[in-house]
């Protein structure tokens, strides 16, 4: 596939077909994907093709945990877990989506499959490998996961170039102690995605992003727009 043309049409497939996915293509997949850049070259990637049905079950509550407290902050309009939000509304719509969750609320086709979709790749990075030089200042720290989401992002391009598709999720990563159990994830390692590939059963047309203008300037981040 040229490569402009698979930098714009990789976008979030979560419907597959029951074709399964071997694990040659997966070899080939993380074969691509580990020449992704990162802070080092420390590759501090691992990966756990997960294939256990009880182990898949268990990450699929876990995912669907994270689902309730996401649907909660959406309604409650609300970015969900955006480091910068309001605390109080937060607190609030987390304590409504724990009750959803509880309550056994269905929580969409997506969350309530998750452990049977084709393929599930736990990936996680070893922390005592990352390049995290925002580590030290007083807010969120984000250049730590630069480290390892380029390659969790050339996984998903690599499975387009073998006719996959897949999305990389986080929901589960909400309950990461119980989920670092389940998986056995050392405490020197932290969660970055569990990405799920399959056949699609149908790809996007167009994906929705906003234009260069939008949010490129010259010189300055209040300059004008690069256009
Ligand atoms: C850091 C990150 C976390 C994400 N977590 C989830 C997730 O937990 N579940 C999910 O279905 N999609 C997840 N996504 C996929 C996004 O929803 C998707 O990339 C975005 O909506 C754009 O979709 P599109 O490429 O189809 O336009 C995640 C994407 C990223 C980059």
């Amino acid at each position: 596939m040229e490569l402009q043309e698979a930098l714009r049409s990789t976008g979030a497939i979560r419907d597959f077909t029951d074709e399964p996915v071997e694990d040659e293509t997966i070899i080939r997949i993380l074969d691509s994907a580990r020449f992704a850049p990162n802070g080092g070259n420390a590759q501090s990637w691992q990966v756990a093709l997960v294939k256990d049905p009880s182990v898949r079950a268990r990450i699929r509550d876990l995912y669907v945990a994270g689902f309730h407290e996401y649907v909660a902050m959406g309604a409650a309009g609300l970015r969900p877990w955006a480091p910068i939000t309001d605390p109080e509304a937060e607190a609030a719509a987390i304590q409504r989506g724990r009750e959803a969750h509880e309550s056994g609320a269905p929580a969409g086709d997506f969350a309530q499959h998750f452990d049977r979709v084709p393929a599930m790749l736990a990936v996680a990075a070893d922390l005592r490998l990352l390049a995290a030089m925002d580590r030290d200042l007083d807010r969120y720290s984000i250049v730590g996961g630069a480290s390892v989401y380029p390659f969790v992002w050339s996984i998903l391009l690599a499975a387009h170039g073998e006719g996959l598709g897949g999305v990389m999720t986080t929901m589960a990563i909400r309950r990461e102690p119980e989920l670092a159990e389940v998986l056995g994830l050392p405490p020197t390692h932290a969660f970055a995605a569990v990405v799920v590939l399959g056949h699609p059963v149908e790809r996007p047309s167009r994906l929705t992003r906003r234009a260069v203008g939008e949010f490129a300037t010259i010189d300055r981040f209040d300059g004008r727009p690069l256009r």
